[in-house]
Order: C-alpha cells, then sequence, then structure tokens
C-alpha cells in the first residue's frame, strides 16, 4: 500500500505496473480510461453526456480477479482518483492463511480438486442490473477450472483458490456437495481472522497478490458520492497445484 500517490499519472501506473508482468487490459474495454486502454476505470461516476465512465458495484462480493480467465492476473494495482466521504472501502482476506487454519481432513479432502468457474452461466445471477454479456465474451470466456489449492509459485505455500461467486461446481463431484463445501470453505475463509479492511486515504494505491488473497468493494452512498479508481492488473498466468503428500 502506497500514499501520497495523487501525482502518480496514468502513464506512469502503466509503467510501474508493466514491471511486474505483462498487462492484461480491462475485459470491458468500454470502461477502459480514454487514451489508456490497459487502465480500467472502477466508478459509478458519469460523463458530461450521462455516460458511465467506470464499471460501478464492481467486486462487491468476495473474489479474486478474472478468475474466469484460463490465465489470472497474478495481482492488481488499484490508484484512487476521487473517493467518497463514507465507506467504499476494500477488504482482503488471506487465503494463504486460511489454508493454514484448515484441519488436516479437511486440507486432505480437498487436495488436488479443481473448481469449475464460468463467467457465462454466472453472469446473469451476479449482475441482474447488466445487459447481457456480449457473443464476443462468451466466445472469449469458456468455463474454465482452476485448483482449489494453489500453490503460490513464489512462495510455495498452499492458498485456497475457490472462486468468488462464479464458482459453478467442482470436477467430478455432485454440483450440490461442490457448492455447499465452496461455500463453506468462502465463508471460513473470509472471517474476520483472515480479513482486513484498508479505508482509502486521498492518494492510496493499493497492490495486491491475487495468488494468495481475496478482495471485496464494500457499498457506499453513490447517489451522494462519486468514487474514482484506475486499475491495473498483469502477469497473467495459470494457476499450479503442487500436491503435499497426504497428512496422516
Ligand atoms: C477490482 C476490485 C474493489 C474496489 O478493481 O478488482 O475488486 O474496492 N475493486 O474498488
Ligand atoms: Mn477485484
Amino acid at each position: 500500500m502506497f500514499r501520497g500517490q495523487q501525482d502518480l499519472t496514468p502513464a506512469a501506473q502503466i509503467a510501474f505496473s508493466a514491471r511486474f508482468g505483462e498487462l492484461l487490459p480491462p475485459q470491458l474495454q468500454r470502461f477502459a480510461l480514454p487514451g489508456f486502454p490497459a487502465i480500467g476505470v472502477v466508478s459509478n461516476a458519469k460523463d458530461e453526456r450521462g455516460e458511465a465512465i467506470g464499471i460501478a458495484n464492481s467486486g462487491r462480493n468476495w473474489h479474486t480477479d478474472v478468475q474466469f480467465d484460463r490465465t489470472p492476473p497474478d495481482a492488481t494495482f488499484l490508484v484512487s482518483r476521487e473517493l467518497p466521504g463514507d465507506g467504499g472501502d476494500t477488504l482482503y482476506a488471506s487465503m494463504t492463511m486460511a489454508y493454514a487454519a484448515l484441519d488436516t481432513g479437511l486440507r486432505n479432502r480437498i487436495d488436488g480438486l479443481r473448481v469449475i468457474h464460468s463467467r457465462v452461466r454466472s453472469w446473469p445471477i451476479l449482475f441482474p442490473d447488466r445487459p447481457p454479456l456480449p457473443q464476443s465474451e462468451i466466445d472469449r470466456y469458456p468455463d474454465v477450472s482452476h485448483p482449489l489449492v494453489r500453490t503460490h509459485p513464489v512462495t510455495g505455500r498452499q492458498a485456497l483458490y475457490m472462486g468468488g461467486n462464479m464458482a459453478m461446481g467442482i470436477e467430478g463431484m455432485d454440483d450440490g456437495e461442490a457448492l455447499a463445501l465452496i461455500r463453506a470453505l468462502r465463508d471460513f475463509a473470509t472471517g474476520e481472522a483472515f480479513t482486513h479492511a484498508h479505508r482509502w486515504r486521498h492518494g492510496d494505491a493499493v497492490l495486491w497478490d491475487n495468488r494468495s488473497m481475496m478482495h471485496r468493494a464494500t457499498p457506499y452512498d453513490d447517489a451522494r458520492y462519486r468514487r474514482v479508481m484506475h486499475r491495473t492488473s498483469f502477469g497473467p498466468a495459470a494457476p499450479v497445484h503442487k500436491g503435499a503428500p497426504p497428512t496422516p
């Protein structure tokens, strides 16, 4: 977390982000910052013609970014530009800590499982207020599966990667059982013991590791306040699972 970044230009945000890996442009290009296709705007604000300048209500549920892609970004960098007077915090949950706190029976049960993520099937459930996904996006994001226990490529530590709300099942498991397991893990892993609330201050910029954390935006009074955030994501890579020998 970096404070005092109010003078960080969009070009500098891009240059900084590109040091970590290949930039991943926002999924919805119509919400890119004009002139900067690599920067996504997360905002409730409208321009002078009344058009939304960014994605509103983004990330209101626990998730990691772009989990529905075969190669999600390693990290995301969010730079605050305008903040509401109240609310609009971002919560973070450590999936490494949560995994470490599971009992060994549960760890053995979930080792090697793969979660199925579907942007297409979850879209109308998650975003009933948004227009349907364009065909180009439907074609671009077929369902994918990722390991439920994800091994961090740098630290070697295991983390839960159960997906936000786009998880639709687990390979080889009955859907009812799979969804119950995913929900139980998510509720456990986003409990207060593993979470941190970032209260944004003017000029704050936050960089997070999608390989080991979930995050979530909290609401604010969007009739009263504007919130404008500039987002870059980078380092697309397929999540990996290195099985640990089962613990007796
Ligand atoms: C995101 C996101 C949370 C927020 O940009 O990926 O989830 O508080 N943002 O805006
Ligand atoms: Mn997010």
